[in-house]
């Protein structure tokens, strides 16, 4: 995958609060052109392989029971410097420390329940993106 794209999810948090919209478009505003996008609910397992790189941290339980507790909107997303600009639209993982206008300031309820996951890194966003999208699935 090409380094102007990242990848996302509006968590379930989100979603059930009926907050996909609204964040969606403040993406789009941003400048993010969508390549990719589904509504779709992870079982258990498929979360605990998607978040496998925190297998180790205490948080991992909460965090696949989370991830795995209602539908999300996963999406792959293109713009100039995407990785970097997208975790700057989201704001801090704590939405207590996310800067205000930001989606997690605007969405999130905790540290856990936090909106939207945005990628870290070109080769993760490829692999999260891979992990959720067949190549027919993906535009341009
Ligand atoms: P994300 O991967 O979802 O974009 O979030 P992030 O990079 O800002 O944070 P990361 O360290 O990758 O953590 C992944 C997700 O795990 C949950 N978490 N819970 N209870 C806690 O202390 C805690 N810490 C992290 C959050 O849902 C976080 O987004
Ligand atoms: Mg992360």
């Amino acid at each position: 995958m090409a380094t102007n794209r990242t990848f996302t999810m509006v968590k379930p948090d989100a979603v059930a609060a009926g907050n996909a919209g609204a964040i969606i478009k403040q993406i789009q505003e941003a400048g993010f052109k969508v390549i990719a996008m589904k509504l779709t609910h992870l079982t258990p397992q498929k979360a605990g392989e998607f978040y496998a790189v925190h297998s180790e941290r205490p948080f991992y339980g909460e965090l696949v029971e989370f991830m795995s507790s209602g539908p999300i909107v996963a999406a792959i997303l293109e713009k100039d410097n995407a990785i970097a600009d997208f975790r700057t639209l989201i704001g801090a993982t704590n939405p207590a420390d996310a800067a205000p206008g930001t989606i997690r300031a605007l969405y999130a309820k905790s540290i856990g329940e936090n909106a939207v996951h945005g990628a870290d890194s070109d080769e993760n966003a490829a692999i999260e993106g891979n992990f959720h999208f067949a190549s027919t699935e993906m535009v341009g």
